[in-house]
């Protein structure tokens, strides 16, 4: 991306290959329902054959109510747009939470809107706020011991889960998020919420509730024609009600959290460096609670749909690759050399294959298909004029499968991710000896926008997988993984696992 200046070499806007925009409609009419062919579940879809009919990018222009959208296939490209991003990043997601945040709930919120929908100052000053607490590796590290904890009440209940032909439930998707559910409460919070307790929460499943609706929603909303704008379809209502409910519930409990933080200040008690969340730490640095308690909201809309399905998925792709499977037990024998692992800092850095079955799984099937950045000025992208308020889209999912970047996508190979690799092992891996460009496989985002909670789950996943993996053989008979779009990219299959214990 450059800055747009009037070059001959530049060409315009207009010329963007995209599908035609219909007279007066557009090309809203391809998001609704029945005569649309472009459908919110099918966006996998979709970003695939734009890519197919157009090349290294489309425009899908003309949406009512809607700034065009920008689809950009090409790593190099990519790069450039990140590396000019401007100061206050702005993600072009969710006009629907931001009128939440703003102007329906905008008496809560006020300037204290958050991370999420939110941009511009408020944006900015709000993560200057908390980035530090959150991003330095030694703060993530703390929570490795309670993090431990509730993998392993999870393994008690996937024992217990288990049938007598050794499978999971079908719906083991929901169990994982109630363990994504209970890491984020006891990091943000330092609250357990009983998830995992056999008789289960029913708070717990309000909040479980809650987010997913919102997911469904926000696609509804903002890529079919807006009409919530001039009255509350059903989408909306639903999407009000849940962040309603989702906010009271935390509110309770960010209230107890900090209520407990001052009496125990109080009483001069000192605590354990792990036994302190992030929302205590965050009103001790700055003495805002309503910064803190909106954070957390934040944390637990984002931080319970991505962890739980990069677990799922992670976990199908082990047990589709016996060979890799056997290659990951390898390595966490020689850690563990009992059936339990118990997990700390020193055992989490030893692990490379887990994190290269982790970063691969998320390049084939990353949890968000798609990012993207609102441009604040015009730019050139691909030698295209492209005016300031256009949506870019960087459609992962498309670019990270692409066999231009990755020969032979479709095979799980983890070796890709390995540095140093002996011979015998690289050999087979279709990446042996190619250097991969560091854009096209971005599922966390990138630059000054980046999830803040990548720490705490890649510390989630790992600790929960190498548990796993220690004690069971997994395999799965059920076909092939099947995706829907959600907000999230989430498997429709059936997670019933076949886990077999290890014997050694
Ligand atoms: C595998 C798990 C996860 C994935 C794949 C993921 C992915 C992402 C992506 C792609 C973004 C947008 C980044 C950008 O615009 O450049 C993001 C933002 C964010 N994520 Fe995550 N995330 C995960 C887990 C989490 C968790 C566990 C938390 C919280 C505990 C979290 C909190 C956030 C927040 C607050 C933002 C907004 C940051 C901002 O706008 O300043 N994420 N995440």
């Amino acid at each position: 991306m450059a800055t747009a200046n009037v070059s001959s070499a530049v060409r315009p806007y207009s010329e963007v290959p995209g599908p035609y925009p219909l007279p007066l409609i557009g090309n809203s009419w391809r998001f609704a329902p029945i005569i649309g062919t472009y459908k919110i579940s099918d966006l996998d879809k979709v970003m695939h054959e734009l890519h197919v009919n157009y090349g290294k990018m489309a425009k899908v222009g003309g949406l009512i109510g809607h700034p065009d959208l920008l689809f950009v296939f090409d790593g190099d490209e990519i790069r450039n747009i990140f590396k000019k991003e401007e100061t206050m990043p702005h993600r072009p997601s969710m006009p629907s939470l931001r009128h939440y945040k703003g102007d329906l709930r905008g008496e809560f919120f006020g300037n204290t809107a958050g991370l999420i929908g939110v941009h511009g100052p408020k944006w900015e000053a709000f993560r200057q706020e908390v980035q530090h607490i959150l991003l330095q590796p030694q703060t993530a590290k703390k929570y490795i011991p309670p993090l431990n904890d509730i993998a392993s009440e999870f393994m008690d209940r996937i024992e217990q889960m288990r049938d007598e032909n050794e499978q999971l439930p079908a719906n083991f998707l929901h169990e994982l998020y109630k363990w994504a559910l209970e890491s984020v409460g006891r990091v943000s919070l330092d609250t357990r919420l009983g998830c995992l307790s056999p008789q289960g929460s029913e708070e717990a499943q309000q909040i479980i509730e809650a987010i997913n609706t919102f997911f469904w929603a926000v696609p509804e909303l903002e890529l079919r024609m807006p009409l919530w704008r001039l009255y509350p379809t059903k989408a909306y209502r639903s999407f009000v009600k849940a962040l309603d409910q989702f906010t009271e519930i935390c509110m309770k409990n960010i209230s107890k959290t900090m209520d407990k933080a001052e009496f125990d200040e109080s009483q001069g008690l000192v605590k354990n460096d792990s036994d302190i969340s992030i929302v205590e730490r965050i009103v001790r640095k700055t003495g805002n609670r309503k910064l803190a308690a909106v954070l957390a909201l934040d944390l637990f809309l984002v931080g319970v749909d991505t962890t739980s399905v990069a677990a799922s998925s992670t976990i199908y792709q082990l047990a589709k690759n016996p060979d890799k499977q056997q290659r990951l037990f390898d390595e966490l024998k020689q850690i563990f050399p009992k059936t339990d692992a118990e997990i700390n800092q020193n055992v989490l850095e030893q692990m490379p294959y887990l994190r290269a079955c982790v970063k691969e799984t998320l390049r084939m099937r990353p949890v968000v298909i798609a990012n993207g950045r609102s441009l604040q000025s015009d730019a050139v992208i691909n030698g295209y004029h492209v005016p300031k308020g256009t949506h870019v889209i960087f459609p992962h999912l498309t670019v990270s499968n692409d066999p231009a970047y990755f020969p032979e996508p479709k095979r799980f190979m983890p070796e890709r991710w390995l540095k140093q690799q002996p011979n015998e092992q690289a050999a087979g891996c279709p990446h042996a000896g190619q250097k991969i460009h560091p854009f096209v496989s971005l599922p966390f985002g990138f630059g000054r926008r980046m999830c803040v909670g990548r720490r705490f789950a890649e510390i989630e996943l790992h600790t929960l997988l190498a548990k796993i993996f220690r004690k069971y053989k997994v395999s799965y008979t059920s076909g092939e993984f099947v995706y829907r779009v959600n907000s999230t990219y989430i498997p429709q299959s059936p997670l019933n696992f076949k886990l077999t214990m290890r014997e050694e």
